[in-house]
């Protein structure tokens, strides 16, 4: 029989360094940097910055995660690695340092779809997906509604996407027009706790029936927020910051859990799985298991600190991956910067 693998996870799309060792479904230890606050004076995330700090991190930071695991270097069976998608410059050095440990430690090789990583996050505090479930994906990049079935064996269906902003980046834009900073979706959390959520009535897109059931828009969310910000300022008014923060979050929660809740009824499903940075927001949690507990649906979000980028998310999947028999990828595999989720594992380029 094979030994239980230890696989390394690796993820550097962004602008976090992480590392994380899974064995069998199970997170054994991880360590994490990030540079967010080299972009803050910026307003967001700068690539070579990025690029360079993941450089510099990604050594001390493997060490972090193998002294946290108690593993060592040789223990590792397998190595899994975020090669799409995500910023070119910041996935290559992630790609690299994934290429020269499994090199090293001839060990095989995985490259796995960024957002497969979110998903698979909650494995890590939940267990097993259910055999079919709907999932929201709501990054800094990224908002899709997902059916799902193996996450790993077949192929995952979207149901829809965003038209314009992710929800992750209206939370990074509206921050910044209130003058709250980078990165936004903590800092909008933060002032929104003190706030009044239905103090301003900011629009709630595409929810009207006859609108696409299941796609998203937050560009004249966050258009309406600059309107409201312009119009006080001009009729010297104070800016009410907490309140406006507060409404902000409300509507984008609500069309959220609203669409979600609806992709679980039409597909006749009883699980739905919110993932993603945007995921570790409190009132999102909140309004989505009170309306998952009114309409007897089962809900699943990892901990906060499994919601933002991470390695262990990456080592699930390469976890579930190597469990289920796949054919790693190879020293060959290349960034796919805007590689689309059909799959867990991305394809070798042709
Ligand atoms: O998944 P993630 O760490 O990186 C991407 O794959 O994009 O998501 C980052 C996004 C950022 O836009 C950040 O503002 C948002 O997640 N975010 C939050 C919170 N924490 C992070 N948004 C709302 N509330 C939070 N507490
Ligand atoms: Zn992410």
């Amino acid at each position: 029989m094979s030994r239980t693998p230890v696989v390394l996870g690796v993820e550097s799309s962004c602008d976090e360094t992480g590392f994380g060792i899974v064995s069998d479904g199970v997170l054994l230890g991880q360590g994490l940097a990030s540079s967010a606050s080299q972009h803050a004076e910026f307003g967001g995330v700068v690539p070579e910055i990025a690029a360079r700090a993941h450089l510099d991190a990604a050594v001390p930071t493997l060490r972090i995660a193998l002294a946290d695991s108690g593993v060592e270097a040789e223990d590792i069976t397998h190595v899994a690695v975020t090669s799409g998608p995500g910023l070119a410059t910041a996935v290559h050095v992630g790609l690299a340092a994934a290429k020269s440990v499994a090199w090293a430690l001839d060990k095989p090789l995985f490259g796995v779809h960024h957002l497969a990583g979110h998903a698979a996050a909650d494995t890590l505090e939940h267990g097993p997906l259910p055999e079919r479930s709907i999932i929201l994906i709501v990054s800094g990049g990224h908002t899709s509604i997902l059916a799902v079935g193996d996450l790993v064996r077949d192929p995952i269906e979207h149901l829809g996407d965003t038209l314009d902003d992710a929800a992750g980046e209206a939370f990074d834009k509206v921050s910044r027009l209130l003058g709250l900073g980078y990165p936004g979706g903590p800092a909008i959390s933060r002032a929104a706790a003190g706030g009044d959520p239905g103090a301003f009535s900011f629009p709630r897109a595409l929810l009207r029936p006859g609108d696409a059931p299941f796609t998203f828009s937050f560009s004249g969310l966050k258009t309406a927020v600059a309107r409201t910000v312009e119009t006080l300022e001009r009729a010297g008014e104070p800016v009410p910051v907490a309140d406006i923060a507060a409404s902000f979050e409300q509507a984008v929660v609500d069309v959220l859990v609203t669409k979600s809740l609806r992709a679980v009824r039409e597909r006749e499903l009883n699980t739905l799985v919110i993932v993603g940075g945007v995921a570790a927001n409190a009132r999102l949690r909140s309004v989505a298991q009170e309306r998952c507990d009114a309409a007897g649906v089962e809900l699943r979000i990892p901990p906060p600190r499994l919601c933002t980028d991470n390695g262990a998310m990456i080592a699930a999947v390469g976890d579930l991956l190597v469990r289920s028999g796949a054919d790693p990828s190879g020293l060959r595999i290349a960034a796919d910067p805007s590689a689309v989720l059909h799959g867990a594992q991305l394809p070798l380029p042709r």
